[in-house]
């Protein structure tokens, strides 16, 4: 018998509820009353895994109770949200995504994994995987955007970084998928709303990233805490057990979100504890984090017939299967022990967020700056607030570790003169620090206004209504303005900020997202032209909050869009465009495309057709084009969008440099949610469009037939 058999004869039921449960261990760190609690219900096999403890002596402290002193000795799991990057931070999630490479995004998921295991940690919450088209909602920061297929090539990447090719070796992270599903799409952006949605839309939209995952074997998946349509996640049995475990065939551990066991009384499916534990372990739940749900409430449940001791034993042996992989019955203080032989973070953050730094607008030469640019004035509440830098989310990192964007300037300019004052808080309304500010921009040759959020802004429970800049940061951005000299906008956030003013007048606007310890310098390699930027919206940047929810994937709609024609999908008092498109992103050269082909013209299901495309770099300076590979389905049983991403590639060219980019597109790949909800596909002609955005006025067009 192998031990886990032999363990699972010998639990009790006490012991066996113990692996289900995971406790905040900062509990067990921060009160000695609760440590005690915690350290003796470790002991007594009470907890079968912690979160929110690392570090490496702490984590082999606490792991000895479990493995010496209690009375089967079985190892916790020890688990965080290393969410992006652990010590060293990366670009958030939605700055990250607009790398568009997944390459870059399985490295520095590597990265994060090599510096959170060696402070103890097994499994960290991550990927999100939330496909997201509001960005009232604060969680879209967490997340890789708007597009189902680029969040399935995140949730691909992310996997394979966190997990490596051995989940049993010292430095493997368990990936856990979150928040399965379609949390990004609560009502009115509001966070724990309830979604509602069709299931071709679960089907299209917000499941395929989550089979990706799976796909790439991801050891856990966590259900989302909301309802879907009146069925909680949590308690969700036609998703997690119909289509996870029986239709994909998930074996891996299900982690409930924090709380959100107990939390099934509140969305009114449970009348008691034992009926709420027994409805999440029915629909395959293996752990509760943090409510305490199952400990509570399965031992009755069980008495009153609600589960089995079948069910139950399921649960456990999926969880000591995990401790297995990952190899913490061999050695549970491998993680924690031995340094990995890593590359720089520090150089892979620098790559990544200066990678992930969209251009938005720029009008004539303003930038590069020039290198010979004598006095700047570096204006507004982020210019020197390096702890802003980290986003929501920054696990072990340390703002005071990070680079503020004045001491990246500082640093790449130094015979510069760069004065700067906050002028205004991000979110007061004291405007007494604007007359000083404006007068440092009077004298100075150039300003760089740095405004935005605060981490505070986005992340969990940080939906907001109005995403025009907090605060008094308008009026402090309008008096710069208003004194005509040149001006560059950083703006800092976790999701689109809606400020139309703002493009219109400021000579230059760049998406600073939250970028992580090495902002400063990854924003000063671009303003200085050291690195020509090359980030892309991964997320449709919104004109006014009116027209959220706003995507690419339109479908077609009986009465297209005519602008200033009434009858037409439209509105009266706005266009329906964005302000920028998904894929958009400027850089200092500029790519001239041509010559898309298509071969052959007719394919079979099973075959392919191999598409190209002439891409030449018409400007003065070295640059990297990103280019989008949509297709549109002109006639289906279901309408199809009007545009749907395929594949993007990059490609590198110097001045006056000309290359082709090509892509191999599987037929099978055109497959859709037919009309009874399996995937289907159809004969017919599809036209083929590619861009370096999805702004349909600039997309190259070709068709092909699919024959059947
Ligand atoms: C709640 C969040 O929804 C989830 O994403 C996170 O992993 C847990 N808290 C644990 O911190």
């Amino acid at each position: 018998m192998n031990r886990i058999n032999k363990w699972l004869v010998a639990m009790t039921l006490e012991e066996k509820v113990g692996q289900l449960n995971m406790l905040a261990s900062s509990q067990a760190v921060t009160g000695p009353g609760n440590r005690r609690a915690v350290e003796e219900d470790i002991r007594a096999g009470r907890i079968g895994s912690l979160l929110n403890l690392w570090g490496g002596n702490q984590a082999r402290a606490v792991q000895r109770i479990a493995v010496d002193e209690s009375r089967l000795g079985i190892p916790l799991l020890l688990t965080l949200d290393v969410i992006h990057g652990h010590r060293t931070i990366f670009p958030v999630p939605l700055a990250e995504a607009c790398l568009f490479d997944p390459d870059l995004w399985e490295k520095t998921a590597r990265a994060a994994a090599a510096e959170a295991t060696l402070d103890g940690i097994a499994l960290t919450f991550a990927p999100m995987l939330d496909v997201a088209r509001d960005p009232r909602w604060g969680r879209i920061v967490e997340g890789p955007g708007e597009d189902p297929w680029v969040a399935s090539q995140f949730a691909a990447a992310k996997t394979r970084g966190f997990q490596g090719d051995d989940l049993g070796a010292a430095h493997s992270l368990a990936a856990v998928a979150k928040h399965l599903c379609a949390y990004g799409a609560v009502t009115a952006g509001r966070e724990y709303a309830s979604a509602d949605l069709s299931d071709r839309t679960l089907r299209e939209i917000y499941l395929p990233p989550f089979s990706a995952a799976v796909a790439a074997g991801t050891a856990a998946i966590m259900p989302a805490f909301i309802d879907i349509a009146g069925v909680p996640m949590t308690a969700n049995a036609p998703l997690l057990q119909g289509w996870l475990r029986g239709q994909l065939g998930f074996e891996g551990v299900l982690i409930s979100d924090y709380n959100a066991v107990a939390e099934l009384l509140n969305h009114g499916v449970a009348k008691d504890i034992a009926e709420a534990a027994a409805l999440a372990l029915k629909a395959g739940v293996d752990i509760d984090m943090m409510s305490n749900a199952y400990t509570q409430g399965l031992p009755e449940a069980l008495e009153r017939g609600l589960v089995t001791m079948g069910e139950i034993d399921a649960s456990v042996r999926r969880v000591l299967e995990l401790k297995e992989r990952l190899g913490l019955f061999d050695d549970p203080y491998r993680r924690g022990s031995a340094k990995p032989e890593t590359g720089d973070a520090r150089a892979l953050a620098r790559e990544a967020a200066r990678r992930a730094i969209v251009l938005l607008s720029c009008k004539g030469d303003i930038l590069p700056l020039s290198p010979d640019i004598g006095h700047v004035a570096l204006i507004g509440p982020l210019a020197a607030a390096p702890g802003e830098m980290v986003g929501p989310w920054s696990s072990a990192g340390l703002g005071d570790d990070a680079v503020s964007f004045l001491d990246g300037l500082k640093a790449a300019l130094p015979e510069c003169r760069i004065d700067s004052a906050s002028g205004v808080d991000v979110d007061s309304q004291s405007l007494q620090g604007i007359p000083a500010a404006v007068e440092l921009c009077r004298n100075a040759e150039l300003t760089v206004l740095c405004l935005g959020e605060d981490v505070s802004m986005s992340g969990e429970a940080a939906s907001r209504t109005d995403l025009d800049l907090p605060g008094c940061q308008r009026t402090l951005a309008e008096k710069v303005l208003d004194l005509g000299k040149p001006v560059v906008v950083l703006l800092s956030s976790g999701r689109p900020l809606v400020s139309p003013w703002l493009f219109e007048r400021a000579d230059a606007v760049l998406a600073t997202w939250f970028l992580g310890s090495e902002a400063g310098n990854a924003v000063a390699d671009v303003l200085t032209g050291k690195f020509n930027p090359t980030g892309k919206l991964a997320i449709t940047w919104p004109r006014n909050v009116g027209q959220v929810p706003v995507f690419y994937g339109q479908r077609p709609t009986g009465r297209p869009t005519k602008a200033g024609e009434r009858y037409t999908s439209s509105y009266l008092d706005l266009p329906v465009t964005p302000q920028f498109p998904f894929g958009h992103g400027l850089s200092y050269s500029r790519f001239t495309l041509s010559d898309l082909r298509c071969s052959p013209s007719c394919a079979k299901p099973g075959e392919s057709v191999e598409i190209s495309l002439m891409v030449r770099n018409d400007s003065l300076a070295d640059g990297e084009a990103t280019l989008f590979l949509f297709v549109r389905d002109l006639v289906a049983s279901v309408a199809r969008p009007l545009l749907e991403l395929k594949a993007f590639r990059k490609i590198a060219l110097s001045v006056g440099e000309q290359g082709w980019v090509n892509w191999t597109l599987p037929i099978d790949s055109l497959n859709f949610v037919g009309l009874d909800l399996r995937p289907v596909l159809e004969p017919g002609q599809f036209e083929i469009h590619v861009g370096q955005s999805a702004d349909p006025g600039e997309l190259l067009t070709t068709i092909f037939e699919l024959i059947p």
